[in-house]
């Protein structure tokens, strides 16, 4: 069965010079448990909105989201918001810790809702999972005195360590090297995979669209799905993405050539 399904769901908001943005446009979306699909786009093409949607955090303007079958709309507020926290877990792309709590207090969060042993063994379970994201010995540290790539793999531990049955990353690898990002996405993997979580990924990285077992393109809120060649556009995203940032740095001159996305537009879209 799926765990949540998207049907003909649009977003639109009004700006304030009273025109309507079309953020999205009659998305249809089925993931299921342990799925790992990817979603690449444009910055601004609605991926965090979609997202959100998804993790039932916003509703839409028309079309229904469900989740295991049941159409979010009519649940009543308490059992959406106990739902969202026992199985979503949010990788925000602006990591939303809160500030002058340390990131074990971070962590710990989204345990404090939970009852019995998951809730009396809260601190020991966020120390493991700041463990796993490298982080052991900073965990009396707040967002203030760390890195960006350090509170990003503190929002990762918080999203993982309840063992959400979704888990919806933002750009989980936007503040990190490549190094740090391939480790953390392996743990992503793993954590999913323990649980037959399903993952949900928005990223500008190919290599880390190509983890993912089905690929998404938005495209100014229409979703499509597209045939990621993984070795070819992988061997693209390195040969004239990454080498071509590191030419242009180094040469002013090799920058004028420089695709700025290269690997996205090299994407077939199949569909
Ligand atoms: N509440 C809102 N009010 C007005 N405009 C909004 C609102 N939410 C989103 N938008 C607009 O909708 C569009 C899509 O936003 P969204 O954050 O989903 O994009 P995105 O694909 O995640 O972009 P990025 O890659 O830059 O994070 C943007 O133009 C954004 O300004
Ligand atoms: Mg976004």
């Amino acid at each position: 069965m799926s765990l949540v399904r998207l049907e003909g769901v649009t977003k639109h908001v009004m700006l304030p010079d009273d025109t309507r943005l079309d953020i999205l446009r009659g998305i249809d979306l089925e993931i299921a448990a342990g799925d790992h699909v990817a979603v690449v786009g444009r910055s601004g093409s609605g991926k965090s909105t979609l997202l959100n949607l998804m993790g039932m955090l916003d509703a839409p303007s028309d079309g229904t989201v469900a989740f295991r079958g049941e159409p979010v709309r009519r649940m009543r507020k308490a059992r959406l918001d106990r739902l969202r926290g026992r199985n979503v877990g949010f990788v925000f792309q602006q990591f939303n810790l809160l500030a002058g709590r340390t990131a074990l207090e971070n962590v710990m969060m989204p345990l404090g809702y939970a009852r019995g042993r998951e809730f009396w063994t809260r601190r020991t379970a966020a120390t493991r999972m700041l463990e796993r994201v490298g982080l052991g010995h900073r965990i009396e540290s707040t967002p203030e005195q760390l890195s960006g790539g350090e509170q990003q793999r503190v929002a990762i531990a918080r999203a993982l360590v309840r063992r959400p049955t979704l888990i919806l990353a933002d750009e989980p690898t936007g503040a990190l090297d490549v190094e740090t990002g391939a480790s953390v996405m392996a743990l992503l993997d793993e954590i999913a995979s323990e649980a037959d979580a399903a993952l949900v990924t928005i990223t500008h990285d190919l290599n880390v669209a190509a983890r993912a077992r089905r690929h998404y393109r938005l495209d100014a809120g229409v979703l499509s799905a597209f045939a990621l060649d993984v070795s070819a556009n992988a061997d693209a995203a390195d040969a004239s993405g990454l080498a071509a940032n590191v030419e242009a740095s180094a040469d002013p001159a090799a920058a004028t050539d420089a695709d700025p996305n290269p690997a996205l537009d090299r994407v077939e879209v199949s569909s």
